[in-house]
């Protein structure tokens, strides 16, 4: 029931740190600076043996995935990379007995994704599933994954699963990373930005009423970018996928370097540019971007960490998230941007529960 919300997608927004608890609780082990994920039945040894993390999904855990891929590698050193369920499934990939195929799926029940988790197994890799729905087929099929524990998810628009399915991506990088090279201490303070994740999601939902005033003064515009790099590139890509399925805006997602080779050829002053400009490495290069956007007449909304106000002053809007170090900061950031997406849809109108042309659950390919 959606209680004294508008909608699920709201009622599900403001869930997120309750669902994030649920998805760590019993899950960091501060004593050796790791994650417990029973379902994962990794040995040291097994996770040693890994030497390559092949992540497939479609739509929002897809872009989960991309940030899981950035934290593999980074935490944990193992090459890493992202795949599009169908794409995976068709194009006849690469897998060796070392591959760990990760399939995330709300649902649990995309077709996509589960085509791909079969080709993989009958390719013989190691292969576990992130699913919300308990006893899903992509959940029995993969037979050794992490469960979201995140409650169910009814709006069509993917939010709460996606915070809680990138909370798991990064238990299971520190777990992997901990088997190899990370130190404990190292591992210990990944344990504590975990916990304190759900805290930094209410300090983003706190703005909702600030957001909602930013939202409303582009509710009109027909076009829109998002764009940012390394961890908040995934982020950007989410941002556009939320704002165009619930609000019909058409929305792109761009990495900020991306822009001068296209795409800036749309801009004016009626396009905003939501620029990700979180206190991450590579931030002054997408500041670079974001000051291109603004010589083309275009509305630029910063996006920026606590402490870094003054970047903002250039531009016309800005959001700010709690500071945190970039592998967490991908979660505060996309609630700012699933709220901005829904207030504007709520200002056009639109039905944003059950947006036109989709379904939940997407069972066929
Ligand atoms: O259930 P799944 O996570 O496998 O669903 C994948 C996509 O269909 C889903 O994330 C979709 O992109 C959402 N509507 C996005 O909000």
């Amino acid at each position: 029931e959606k209680g004294d919300y508008k909608h699920f997608m709201l009622k599900e927004m403001f869930e997120q740190p309750d669902a994030i608890r649920n998805a760590i609780r019993g899950r960091l082990d501060f004593d050796m600076g790791t994650a417990v994920l029973s379902g994962l039945e990794f040995s040291p040894r097994d996770s040693a043996l890994i030497s390559r993390v092949l992540v497939v999904g479609c739509g929002t855990s897809m872009h989960a995935g991309m940030v899981g891929e950035y934290a593999f590698e980074e935490m944990a050193g193992i090459p890493a990379e992202v795949e599009q369920a169908a794409e995976f499934r068709y194009r006849n990939p690469i897998i060796t007995p070392h591959d760990l195929v990760v399939a995330i799926s709300q649902s649990g029940e995309t077709a996509d994704t589960l085509a791909a988790v079969r080709e993989a197994k009958h390719k013989g890799a190691t292969v576990a599933g992130i699913c919300n729905v308990v006893g899903s087929t992509i959940a029995r099929e993969t037979g050794r994954g992490v469960y979201l524990h995140a409650g169910p998810e009814i709006g069509v628009a993917s939010t709460k699963a996606f915070t809680c399915q990138v909370s798991v991506m990064l238990m299971m990088a520190l777990k992997i990373a901990r088997t190899r090279r990370m130190p404990r201490h190292e591992g210990e303070e990944m344990c504590r930005w975990i916990e304190r994740l759900p805290e930094l999601v209410e300090k983003v939902l706190e703005q909702n009423d600030a957001i909602k005033a930013v939202a409303e003064k582009y509710a009109k515009c027909e076009n829109a970018f998002f764009i940012g790099r390394g961890y908040l590139f995934p982020v950007a890509l989410e941002g556009a996928l939320k704002l165009k399925e619930i609000s019909y805006v058409h929305a792109e997602g761009y990495h900020a370097a991306e822009l001068k080779h296209g795409p800036i050829a749309l801009l004016q002053e009626n396009t905003p540019v939501v620029a990700l400009l979180n206190d991450i490495p590579g931030k002054d290069k997408t500041l670079g971007n974001a000051e291109e956007c603004k010589a083309r007449n275009a509305p630029v909304i910063a996006v920026v960490s606590e402490g870094d106000e003054e970047i903002a002053d250039e531009f016309n809007d800005v959001i700010v998230i709690p500071n945190c170090p970039p592998s967490i900061t991908p979660i505060p950031t996309v609630v700012a941007l699933q709220l901005l997406s829904y207030h504007i849809a709520a200002a056009r109108g639109c039905e944003i529960d059950q947006p036109r042309n989709l379904a939940k659950s997407v069972t066929v390919e």
